[in-house]
This record gives C-alpha cells, sequence and structure tokens, in this order.
C-alpha cells in the first residue's frame, strides 16, 4: 500500500499520530508528507516516553529512516522552521532527512502582523485564527503577490515580489486598521537571512514523491487541521484557508489521485472545536467539561481550551463523502469510559426539519439542532484493551453501531495515548 492518506474527518485535534503509530507497525514508511496548512497544526507524539509537539513539521521528522517533506501545498514561516528544528536538535533528534518544496509559500512578519490586527477588527465576527499568518499567506497565493520559497534565493526577484506584496497590504495596513507601514527592505532583509539555511533541504517534491510512488515506496500524507476546516468543504467562513479534504492531497503534493491507495479518516469517540463557529453537538453543561477534562482538550498549538460535543454521524458521513474515506480510525474511545449513557448525533433537526445528510446552505447548520440515540456506557477501564473481543460488550456495540451509520469502514479504534494502545477491528 505505497501512497496512504490519513486526514481529520471533524474539527482538528483528532489525534491522526495514532494511525501513523498503527501504519508503521506494519511497514516501514518511507516518507511522511505535510500537504496543507502550516505552523497552525499540533502533533504530540511520545517517543520512549518523551513527549515532542510539531506544529509545521511532519510527525516523520521523529521517524529514523523516513524521510519528512513539506510540500509545495504549505505555507512555510522559516522562523517556525528554524526554531522547531532548533527544539529537537536541541534534544538530540537528527533532522537531517526534512525536505521542503520550492514551490511552498513563504509566511513572512507581515502576514502575522495582518492576521492578528484583521481579526481583532472583525470583532464578534472573528474566525478564531492561531494568528499565525496562515490566512493572509494563502491571501497572497491567491491574489498572485505570494513569496514562495525559491524565491528566497534569487534577491532582485525576491525584492520585485515583496514590492508587489507590500503595495496593496501596506495601503490595507495603514489606511483601515491605522497600523504602520512595512518597510521593503526590512522583509527583503529578513526572509534573505533564511536563505543559506533553507537551501539544501529545497527540492521538486512533486517530482521526489512520484519516483518514490514508481519504486514502489510507502508515502504516507500527513494531514492537518480537518475536513470540516476546509476552505470549500467547512463550516465556512470558521474555517482555515487551505484544503484539508483528500483532494486538497493532490493538489498540496502534485501527485495524481490515481496514486492514492487508501484514505484514512481519523475520528473522535466525540467532537471538538477550537476557535469559533457553529458546532450542533456541543456542550455547555457537566458533560462538556467532562469530556474536556477526561480527554485533555487543550489545543496544542494555541493552549486554547476545546469545545467539547458528542459524536456526530451526520459529520461523519460528510466526511466519509467529501474524502472518498476507505476507512475510518476511531480515536479516545477511553475518554468515554465513565459515561452510564452516552448520546450519538445520528441526524439534525432544522426549523421542524429532519436533516439526515449535512444541510446545504450554512444557515441551515447553524440553526441545526442534534437529534440523538442513546447507547449504554460500559463503565470500565479499556485502555488495556489490545483486540475487539477483549472490548466490553456495551463498547463493542457502540463501535458498531458508529460504524454503521459513519458511511465508511472502521479500521482501528483507539483506547489510550500509547502508541500500542489501538485495537484493530478488521485488518487491512
Ligand atoms: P487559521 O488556520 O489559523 O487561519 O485558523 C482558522 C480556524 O482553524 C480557527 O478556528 C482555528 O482554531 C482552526 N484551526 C487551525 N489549525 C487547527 C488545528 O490544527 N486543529 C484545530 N483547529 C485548527
Amino acid at each position: 500500500m505505497p501512497a496512504i492518506v490519513v486526514l481529520g474527518a471533524q474539527w482538528g485535534d483528532e489525534g491522526k499520530g495514532k494511525a501513523t503509530d498503527l501504519l508503521a507497525t506494519s511497514q516501514p514508511i518511507d516518507f511522511v508528507v505535510r500537504t496543507s496548512g502550516g505552523h497552525n497544526a499540533g502533533h504530540t507524539i511520545v517517543v520512549n516516553g518523551e513527549k515532542y509537539a510539531t506544529h509545521l513539521l511532519p510527525s516523520g521528522i521523529l521517524t529514523p529512516g523516513a524521510t519528512s517533506v513539506i510540500a509545495n501545498g504549505v505555507v512555510v514561516s522559516p522562523e517556525a522552521l528554524f526554531a522547531e528544528l532548533d527544539g529537537l536538535i536541541a534534544r538530540g533528534v537528527d533532522v537531517a532527512q526534512l525536505v521542503v518544496s520550492a514551490n511552498a509559500h513563504v509566511i513572512a512578519s507581515y502576514h502575522v502582523a495582518i492576521d492578528k490586527v484583521s481579526e481583532r477588527f472583525l470583532g464578534k465576527n472573528q474566525i478564531g485564527t492561531t494568528g499565525r499568518g496562515i490566512g493572509p499567506a494563502y491571501g497572497d497565493k491567491v491574489n498572485r503577490v505570494g513569496v514562495r520559497v525559491a524565491d528566497l534565493f534569487d534577491e532582485g526577484i525576491l525584492r520585485q515580489k515583496v514590492e508587489a506584496a507590500l503595495e496593496v497590504r501596506n495601503q490595507v495596513l495603514a489606511k483601515i486598521y491605522n497600523r504602520r507601514a512595512v518597510e521593503v527592505d526590512a522583509v527583503v532583509e529578513e526572509l534573505l537571512s533564511y536563505a543559506d539555511r533553507l537551501r539544501p533541504m529545497v527540492a521538486d517534491t512533486s517530482l521526489l514523491l512520484n519516483r518514490a510512488l514508481d519504486e514502489g515506496r510507502t508515502v504516507l500524507f500527513e494531514g492537518a487541521q480537518a475536513t470540516m476546516l476546509d476552505v470549500d468543504h467547512g463550516t465556512y467562513p470558521f474555517v482555515t484557508s487551505s484544503n484539508p479534504v483528500a483532494g486538497g492531497v493532490c493538489v498540496g503534493a502534485g501527485v495524481g489521485p490515481t496514486r492514492i491507495d487508501r484514505v484514512i479518516g481519523v475520528i473522535k469517540a466525540y467532537t471538538t472545536r477550537v476557535g469559533s463557529g457553529p458546532f450542533p453537538t456541543e456542550l455547555f453543561d457537566e458533560d462538556g467539561a467532562n469530556l474536556q477534562r477526561i480527554g485533555g482538550e487543550i489545543g496544542v498549538s494555541t493552549g486554547r481550551t476545546r469545545r467539547c460535543g458528542w459524536y456526530d454521524a451526520v459529520v461523519a458521513r460528510y466526511s466519509a463523502r467529501v474524502n472518498g474515506l476507505t476507512e475510518f480510525f476511531l480515536t479516545k474511545l477511553d475518554v468515554l469510559d465513565t459515561w452510564e449513557r452516552i448520546p450519538v448525533c445520528v441526524a439534525y433537526e432544522v426549523d421542524g426539519v429532519r436533516h439526515d445528510e449535512m444541510p446545504m446552505t450554512q444557515t441551515e447548520f447553524h440553526h441545526a439542532t442534534p437529534v440523538y440515540e442513546y447507547f449504554e456506557g460500559w463503565g470500565e477501564d479499556i485502555s488495556g484493551c489490545r483486540s475487539f473481543e477483549e472490548l466490553p460488550k456495551n463498547a463493542q456495540a457502540y463501535v458498531q453501531a458508529l460504524e454503521e451509520m459513519s458511511g465508511a469502514p472502521f479500521w482501528a479504534v483507539g483506547v489510550g495515548p500509547g502508541r500500542e494502545q489501538t485495537v484493530v477491528v478488521r485488518d487491512r
């Protein structure tokens, strides 16, 4: 199975690393690739009892022998990249096998300034971004005034591009947001200061990955953010500015859809969301607080508390559809150990009408209230279970019921944070 996509099926933070861990137990993974987003992501990885957090780097950076790739669809802050690399180097991690696409767009300090000031300006309509400059960098890309990694190696071109980018940005900063304009010289100097260190890492990553697939190597495309945060398919405008869905992987890596073998959607046994936007199963009561506490639902990137709610099968079915999922990986089932009765959202009611599928408009989605079915809890610690049969009967029934309503087969279930705390439902 050479080309595998692992992506988030809800609003992010589903524990995508668990799926990667399980894949790595059955085959060596040669390449781990990020294809969208930037250092707004957050992966927590535990290796030999040591905890690491990556934001921009693929988790493969911690796997000896694997090549980590930051592909063209990613927006790269060189400052964040080097800070992350230096953090790992200081802990003795070998980071030599990192490749960065020449075509990836660059996040400069002015993108961060604009992200922060525009959020403040939006007031109660704010997106709740991570404030890392992601949206403004993608905005420049689509407006064709972006700076790409390769531009850092040609000062003349770099200056031209920065001038073009700042022409409009500076007007906006000064005239709308009442901020000081950014100086071209300062930005050029800032970006050039990264060039020497970046140069040996840069390559044509589309060529590299396609050749690797031709040779039968295993390539893992590691999702960041998630389906419901997709700029096309998520809860727009409360989304990120890229395409974390499976289609975005092909665009973001320069790899055709016919090359992908598996698309694994990672989904929590309940739901969380960071930032603003609609969330039909969100809980504001003790259950929500308990999910947050037991699940340790605090953002890796921003330290923000995650909003929590019950499993939403409408979202699951939608994710299965827009991603063409071949399977789901259900995570954090153990978090539900103590509930006597577990609600699951099977449909929505919108203005008195039942919707079994995602409503067509965001207005309807904002008005959606969950229709719940209730399942018996299992009331025992499942973190030691290592096979589906070892799970208590009620936990098995919960998993089977979710599978039936979620639109794709369940491959495996996570029962704890450790690499080995996984139950395979069916072998692939
Ligand atoms: P941005 O990606 O910083 O522009 O933020 C846009 C929205 O996506 C905000 O609601 C963020 O909280 C959310 N978001 C971005 N990255 C992640 C992530 O890795 N996990 C969960 N939410 C995220």
